[in-house]
C-alpha cells in the first residue's frame, strides 16, 4: 500500500494511560503504560507492534478498542470518537473491531461442536441470515481457516492451532474492519505456527486491517507492511517491515531487538550503534514512572547517546519523530544528523 493509497481507519492522538499511583504514598509507583502515543492504522493493512515485555503493547491495543480506560487522548474509529461514543454507537463499533488474545482458544465452549459455535456467532452478529444462510456462511468461514472437515468436532478433540483457527473463524463471522491480534502464534510449535502465518496471509483483505502484536520479529517481517516499535510506553520508531534490519538507521533500541532476533542484514553489524547495550539491564516498569519522563526512555541504556556526547539532552528532552523515508521515522536525537545528511 503506497502512502497515497492510505485511508485512515483508526487514529489515536496524545494517548496516555497510567496504572497505580492512587493516594500520596503510591505516587512513586505510577506506571506510564502508554506515554503520549500517536498512532494511525490504515484500512486493509497489517501493521505490527513490537517491543519488549511490559512495553505497553497489549494496553495500547485495548485502549484503541476501548477495552480499558484512557487517562487523556483521543481515539477515532472510522472518524468516530471511541471514548465519547454512546453505548449504542459503541455496540455498533464493537462489531467492527475485535481483539484476538493469547488465550483465545479458552473462549471456546467445551460442549459445542465447531459448527454450533459458528452458528451461535453468526446468529449474534448476522441477524439477517436464516438457518440455511448461517450454515452456508459457517462452512465458508471454516473453509477459509482450513477447518471445514472439523465442523462436527468439539474443542477437546482439536489441536491448539485448530482451536485458535476456530477462534479466528468466529471473529471473521463478525465481518470486522480491524482485528487486534495479540501474540497470535505464541505457544504454538513451529509447524502449527507456520500454518497460522500462512493463514493470516491468506486472510488479508482490503476491508480488514490487522494490528499484529508480537515478539516474533520473523513473523512480523513475513506478514506485516509497517512496524511500530514500542519502548516503555512510547512508540519510538515506525519502519516498513521490508526495511527491518536493513534500514541505514534504526533507533538504538530497535537495533538491539534486530540483533537479538538475528535480523540484521550482513554488513549492518559493524554499524551497530550500541552493541554493548544488548546486554543492558532488564526493563523495570518503575523506570518510566520516575523522575524524568521528559527525556528519552532509552537514555539510561544508550551507548550511542554516550558516544555522541548528547546524553544530557537525551535525558532532559523528549525526542520527536525524525522522518527518514516513506513510512520511516525514528524518535531519536541521533537521527537528526541522518535527516540532515539524507
Ligand atoms: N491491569 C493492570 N493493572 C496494573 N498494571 C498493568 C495492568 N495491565 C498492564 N499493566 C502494566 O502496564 C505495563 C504495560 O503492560 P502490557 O501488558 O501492555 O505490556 P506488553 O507490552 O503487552 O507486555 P507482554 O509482551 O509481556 O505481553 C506493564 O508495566 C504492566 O505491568
Ligand atoms: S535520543 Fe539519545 S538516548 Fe534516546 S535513543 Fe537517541 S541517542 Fe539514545
Ligand atoms: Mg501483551
Amino acid at each position: 500500500m503506497t502512502v497515497a493509497e492510505r485511508r485512515t481507519l483508526v487514529e489515536g492522538r496524545g494517548l496516555m494511560k497510567t496504572f497505580g499511583g492512587a493516594g500520596l504514598l503510591r505516587r512513586k509507583t505510577i506506571n506510564r503504560a502508554i506515554d503520549g502515543v500517536d498512532i494511525d492504522i490504515f484500512k486493509g493493512e497489517v501493521v505490527a507492534l513490537i517491543g519488549e515485555s511490559g512495553s505497553g503493547k497489549t494496553t495500547l491495543g485495548k485502549v484503541l478498542l476501548r477495552l480499558t480506560t484512557l487517562d487523556t487522548g483521543v481515539v477515532r474509529f472510522d472518524g468516530q470518537d471511541v471514548f465519547r461514543a454512546s453505548s449504542r454507537a459503541l455496540r455498533a463499533m464493537r462489531r467492527e473491531f475485535q481483539m484476538v488474545f493469547q488465550n483465545q482458544s479458552a473462549n471456546l465452549h467445551p460442549k459445542m461442536t465447531v459448527r454450533e459455535m459458528m452458528d451461535e456467532s453468526l446468529r449474534l452478529h448476522r441477524p439477517e441470515l436464516d438457518a440455511t444462510g448461517r450454515a452456508a456462511q459457517a462452512l465458508e468461514l471454516l473453509g477459509r481457516v482450513g477447518l471445514a472437515a472439523r465442523a462436527e468436532q468439539r474443542p477437546a478433540s482439536l489441536s491448539g492451532g485448530e482451536r485458535r483457527r476456530v477462534g479466528l473463524a468466529r471473529i471473521l463471522a463478525t465481518r470486522p474492519k480491524l482485528i487486534v491480534a495479540d501474540e497470535p502464534t505464541s505457544g504454538l510449535d513451529a509447524a502449527i505456527k507456520q500454518q497460522m502465518v500462512e493463514l493470516l496471509k491468506t486472510l488479508k483483505d482490503p476491508d480488514l486491517a490487522y494490528l499484529l502484536i508480537s515478539h516474533d520479529l520473523g513473523l512480523v517481517r513475513k506478514i506485516s507492511e509497517r512496524v511500530l516499535v514500542m519502548l516503555k510506553g512510547r512508540i519510538i520508531e515506525e519502519v516498513p517491515a521490508a526495511e527491518l534490519g536493513r534500514a541505514p538507521f534504526h533507533h538504538p533500541y530497535t537495533h538491539k531487538l534486530m540483533r537479538a532476533a538475528d535480523l540484521l542484514e550482513e554488513g549492518r553489524h559493524s554499524t551497530a550503534p550500541d552493541a554493548a547495550a544488548a546486554g543492558a539491564r532488564p526493563f523495570d516498569p518503575a523506570d518510566r514512572g520516575g523522575s524524568s519522563p521528559a527525556g528519552c526512555v532509552h537514555a539510561a541504556d544508550c551507548q550511542l547517546g554516550a558516544r555522541l556526547g548528547i546524553l544530557s539532552r537525551c535525558s532532559n528532552e523528549r525526542p520527536r519523530p525524525v522522518p527518514l523515508g516513506p513510512s520511516h521515522w525514528v524518535a531519536c536525537f541521533a537521527a537528526e544528523a541522518k535527516e540532515a545528511t539524507g
